[in-house]
């Protein structure tokens, strides 16, 4: 039994026991996992109860049009697709290659290839490219690709939404190095001038929620777009 008092140790039973009881065994997932291993992508992907997140926040908002930026095998994608109706659509953004091969047959193998759309190329580019198209607004917004950039993905994110949409920010908390203002990591001073955008900015509402888990100890930004 882990120590109730020591937190730690018990951070990935506890997950283990959330998701038994509300995620439970899933083949297309523990497939996503064991491609991702194979291919010896990094094990960066959320943790199973936050795609549960992703998917009940999408459900929630009824989204039908989302964006992810960094799809990495697939996982949190297909967590956020499965929230979208037969004629709803997830654009996802990867630049590297061999990662968006995997998540292509991952999206193949879960059925939802018919509504998922992976764009390859730096996420800057295919985001500048969707403004340009004219991109109907997308309902919610997922950012989880690299952190330095996490500023631009957010102006971006504001011009590719309308108020209502829903911009959801993965590693905002980075084990606690989010308060060392004399970083020199562009990774935290990513995240801190994200921060700073989102603090006060007159047409967002923001909070941060810590998350603990098999994914070590980080949070998420959760964002309503209101004007
Ligand atoms: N959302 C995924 C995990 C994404 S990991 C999940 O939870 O399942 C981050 C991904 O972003 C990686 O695949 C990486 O190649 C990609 N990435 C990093 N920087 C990028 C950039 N500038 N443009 C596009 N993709 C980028
Ligand atoms: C990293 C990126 C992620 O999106 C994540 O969830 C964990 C780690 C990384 O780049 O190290
Ligand atoms: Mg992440």
């Amino acid at each position: 039994m882990p120590e109730r008092d020591e937190a730690g140790p018990a951070w990935a039973e506890v997950e283990s026991y959330i998701t038994g009881l509300f995620v439970g065994n899933d083949a297309v997932l523990d497939e996503v996992l064991r491609s991702a291993k194979e291919a010896q992508l990094p094990p960066i992907e959320v943790a199973p109860n936050m795609g549960a997140f992703l998917n009940l926040l999408a459900r929630t908002i009824n989204a039908r049009s989302i964006l992810e930026i960094g799809t990495l095998a697939g996982y949190s994608g297909i967590w956020l697709a499965r929230a979208l109706p037969s004629d709803g659509r997830l654009i996802t953004l990867e630049r590297n290659e061999r990662h968006a091969g995997v998540a292509r047959a991952n999206f193949e193998r879960a059925g939802l290839a018919d509504r998922v759309e992976i764009r390859l190329g730096p996420a800057l580019d295919s985001l500048a490219a969707l403004a340009e198209e004219r991109h109907d607004p997308f309902d919610l917004v997922f950012i989880d690709a690299d952190k330095a950039s996490l500023p631009a993905y957010l102006e971006w994110s504001l011009k590719l939404t309308r108020p209502g949409s829903l911009i959801v920010t993965d590693n905002v908390v980075r084990g606690g190095r989010v308060l060392d203002a004399e970083t020199t990591d562009p990774d935290i001073q990513g995240v801190r001038a994200f921060n700073e955008l989102l603090s006060g900015h007159p047409r967002l509402v923001t909070t941060e929620i810590q998350t603990v888990g098999t994914k070590g100890y980080d949070g998420i930004a959760v964002t309503l777009v209101t004007g």
